[in-house]
């Protein structure tokens, strides 16, 4: 595994293609707007000269981190990659269509990982030619500082990708666990309707935003509040994940608080925006 492509470069796509760049894979990223790519690349860059900064890493590593990256709004950048990982908006029907190009373009034993955070891999599989090297591969926000990589295979999907993507997760750095494939997995299964409840607790007027956090903070030890979570996942993120579990379940535990939904609907997703539950201008 040299060369690995990423399909998007917002928060999750960004920080993959960072900590790839870092550990020595060459890596192209593709989005379809340049500006989208050019503020990948100014994340990524950022990032590195944090970590310059804090003496974790030398001018050279994040010279030789950011000349092993390149970016383009061509998807043809992928061809000779050995591994793609679609880091794209989190819409079935979306994601189909890009992956379904993707084979068409890619070598037949090129890899194709999504870091899908509730979709169906199986589902995702059949949109291409060979569901077998299909594969999940969910990292966590903000990627350089997570260390968990869900590992999900789809019905079709083989050992031998498994195996694959598995590996790569542990060159990484990053400690993969295995998940059987179900709506939300298993972190977002529990965490999502967690930051739901969160929310529902605020619009019932039972305590302030601040003193929700706080309350999750001291009381169970978490490092970020439910809410400011929900702000740096992305408030959309977080209604679509809801929107899976509660069609896929069926059962309104799983509901999507009336605030998020608002909240979503008034462009208030969280840091992405500027704000969310909390103000980040
Ligand atoms: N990008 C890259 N690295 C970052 C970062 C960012 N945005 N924010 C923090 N880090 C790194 C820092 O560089 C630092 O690394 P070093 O230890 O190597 O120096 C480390 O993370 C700790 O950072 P700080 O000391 O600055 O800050 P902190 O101790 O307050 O930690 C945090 C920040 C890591 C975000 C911490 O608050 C945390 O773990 N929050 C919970 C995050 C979480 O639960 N994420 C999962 C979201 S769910 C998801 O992603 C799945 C999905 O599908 C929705």
């Amino acid at each position: 595994m040299k060369k690995i492509g990423v399909l998007g470069t917002g928060t999750m796509g960004a920080g993959i293609v960072q900590v790839l760049a870092q550990n020595g894979y060459e890596v192209v990223m593709r989005a379809r707007h340049q500006e989208s790519i050019d503020k990948g690349m100014a994340k990524v860059e950022k990032n590195l000269s944090k970590l310059v900064k804090k003496e974790k890493i030398s001018e050279e590593d994040k010279a030789a981190a950011l000349g092993r990256i390149s970016g383009s709004t061509e998807l043809s950048i992928i061809a000779d990659v050995d591994l793609v990982i679609e880091a794209s908006t989190e819409n079935m029907e979306a994601k189909k269509a890009l992956l379904k190009e993707v084979d068409e373009l890619t070598k037949p034993e090129c890899i194709i990982a999504s870091n899908t955070s509730s979709l169906s891999i199986t589902d995702i599989a059949m949109s291409t030619s060979k569901p077998d090297k299909v594969v999940g591969m969910h990292f966590f926000n903000p990627v350089p500082a997570m260390k968990l990589v869900e590992i999900i295979n789809g019905l079709l999907t083989s050992e031998e990708t498994n195996k694959t993507v598995t590996e790569l997760s542990e060159a990484l750095g990053k400690t993969p666990v295995q998940v059987k494939e179900a709506p939300g997995f298993v972190v977002n299964r529990i965490l999502i309707p967690m930051i739901n409840e969160a929310i529902g607790i605020l619009n019932e007027g039972i305590a302030s935003a601040e003193d929700i956090d706080t309350a999750m903070k001291l009381g169970c030890n978490h490092p970020m509040g439910p809410l400011a979570l929900g702000d740096l996942i992305g408030l959309d993120v977080c209604l679509a994940i809801m929107e899976v579990l509660y069609t896929q379940f069926g059962d309104p535990k799983y509901r999507p608080n009336i605030l998020l939904r608002q909240m979503v609907a008034a462009g208030k997703l969280g840091m992405k925006t500027g704000s969310g539950f909390f103000d980040y201008s």
